[in-house]
């Protein structure tokens, strides 16, 4: 049986934007999930915002249709319980108007946990954070979470974080980077740092390379007014496949206090070797899908999803990373994602090296090289592949065969979503999975000269069919390397 978790200190968690798609699809499902293992305690009160005028009752409704749809088995009684922790106040943000109802539902509550939650668009952001200032709603105990994106590049993500560094100190701030709240991006540190057996092996002189690939078969469904404007590479890459490199190449840290963590992974984004215009050209690839056949059945493309020709907007990324340091040095890391893929799967790739020599009759068959792989979805888990002799075989034949280590199968438990993790680690001030103001700004360090290179090309992304693994320049890029992207199993 899992534990249970601790239960909350009472608190007040605001949530900006709370009709939008995040709150539906995530916030909403995820908060209801903590409500029948008991985490929610007494005086846990959920207040959504957002413009249009609604009374409790109604966004109450909406709540329980958003949850229905999205959670699979509902304890009765617990939705009801969670449903009676909701009230809704109507704030506009662009006309500031409403403040006051919020200052009145918030009165009397200043010693609890007062949490806002942005789940609007990242314009509101400042103004949200100077209301929240004016009306003297900002206590010792609040906080502030942003989503993504945070900025558009360096200057814009400063700005950012300069207007809501003039309201919430650093430690008040909680920048989500829903793929840090991932159970196996979580396994990722314990796999590395709770055994002795991978740490010797963790660097140049046995890791050959590291492949990162978050695919998806979706396309840009209901928010192509946002992707055209932000691109797989300020949408993904920026974000989700950074952090991931970042867990994967940082130094042990000290411990698990949220700075110690996040010191070491600012030291691996320091240390990306910059872009040149040159590295550009030969190391990134970006595509746009054209119509296909993607999850089960034929899609339009990007241009006339959009309804807009001219858009040069990446839907895919490829990119060889190095980083310079002892530990990685000519260990290249390829990244790639991308929408409308062949399938669903987001994976860490650790490819080991040849073995320097062979004990073995060449009749044995070929020795792979090791290779771990660490499965973030669909179906969670670590594989490592190994070569063991072929059972039944007389003569010493080798072969390959995974350990395999799916977390379902071997703990028969509900993955939590991601957002139940962060939210209520959130709660409880705890920002060892929140990303650093200055992490933010050194990824966008290493962003912006790709942006600012790909803007000067005359010619379109790379076109590739939906359902495929994106255009062949993806493929050369890591086959000149003489390697090949691990794909074997989908
Ligand atoms: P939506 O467009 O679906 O929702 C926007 C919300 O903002 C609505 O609740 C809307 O409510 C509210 N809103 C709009 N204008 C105002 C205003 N003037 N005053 C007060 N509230 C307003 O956005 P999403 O939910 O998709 O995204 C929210 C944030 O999360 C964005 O920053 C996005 O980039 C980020 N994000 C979203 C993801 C997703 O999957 N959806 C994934 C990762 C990040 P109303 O119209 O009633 O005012
Ligand atoms: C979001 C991106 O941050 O992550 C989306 O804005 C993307 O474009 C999503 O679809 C992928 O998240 P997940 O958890 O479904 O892999």
């Amino acid at each position: 049986m899992p534990n249970r978790p601790a239960q909350s200190d009472p608190f007040d968690l605001v949530v900006f934007g709370g009709t939008g798609d995040l709150a539906h699809r995530k916030l909403l499902p995820s908060l209801y999930h903590r409500e029948p293992v008991g985490q929610l305690g007494e005086g846990a009160r959920i207040i959504a915002v957002s413009r249009r005028p609604l009374s409790d009752d109604e966004y109450r409704d909406w709540a329980r249709k958003a949850i229905c749809e999205h959670v699979a088995d509902i304890d009765q009684d617990a939705l009801e319980r969670f449903l009676a922790r909701i009230q809704y106040v109507s704030v506009d943000v662009a006309q500031n108007t409403g403040w006051e109802t919020l200052e009145q539902t918030l009165a009397g509550r200043e010693g609890v946990v007062r949490a806002f939650y942005l789940s609007v668009s990242p314009d509101f952001f400042g103004p949200i954070c100077s209301s929240l200032g004016e009306h003297n709603l900002v206590t010792e105990k609040s906080r502030v979470t942003i989503e993504k994106p945070i900025g558009k590049n360096g200057k814009s993500a400063h700005t950012v974080n300069e207007t809501i560094g003039s309201v919430f100190k650093e430690h008040q701030i909680f920048r989500i980077d829903h793929y840090l709240g991932k159970e196996t991006v979580q396994n990722l540190m314990a796999l590395r740092f709770a055994n002795v057996l991978f740490e010797p092996l963790w660097n140049a002189a046995h890791i050959d390379h590291v492949q990162i690939t978050v695919a998806e078969t979706l396309g840009v469904e209901g928010r192509a007014g946002y992707y055209d404007t932000a691109g797989a590479l300020r949408d993904m890459v920026q974000n989700h496949l950074l952090q991931l490199l970042c867990l994967v190449a940082m130094e042990p840290p000290e411990s698990m206090a949220p700075d110690s963590v996040r010191d070491e992974k600012l030291k691996v984004l320091k240390a990306l070797h910059p872009m040149s215009a040159e590295m550009v050209e030969r190391n990134t690839v970006r595509g746009q899908y054209r119509a296909g056949a993607s999850a089960g059945g034929a899609v339009k493309g990007y241009l006339d999803e959009l309804g807009h020709p001219d858009s040069h907007t990446e839907t895919f990324v490829a990119a060889k990373v190095d980083i310079q340091s002892w530990r990685w040095a000519n260990v290249p890391f390829y990244l790639r994602t991308g929408k409308r893929l062949a399938a669903r799967v987001s994976e860490i790739t650790i490819q080991f090296k040849d073995l320097p020599h062979s004990i073995f009759l060449p009749g044995a068959g070929r020795i792979a090289a090791n290779k771990l792989v660490i499965r973030l979805q669909p179906d969670e888990g670590v594989k490592m592949q190994v070569m063991i002799k072929d059972p039944g075989s007389s003569s010493m034949r080798l072969r390959e065969v995974p350990l395999d280590m799916t977390f379902a199968e071997a703990f028969n438990v509900r993955q939590p979503d991601a957002y139940e993790r962060l939210i209520m680690d959130m709660i409880r001030g705890n920002q060892t999975l929140f990303m650093r103001r200055d992490e933010v700004e050194a990824a966008w360090k290493w962003i912006d000269p790709i942006l600012e290179h790909w803007s000067h090309l005359k010619e379109a992304p790379k076109p590739y069919t939906s359902g495929t693994w994106g255009p062949s320049a993806s493929i050369a890029l890591i086959e000149r390397d003489g390697r090949t992207w691990h794909d074997e199993s989908y």
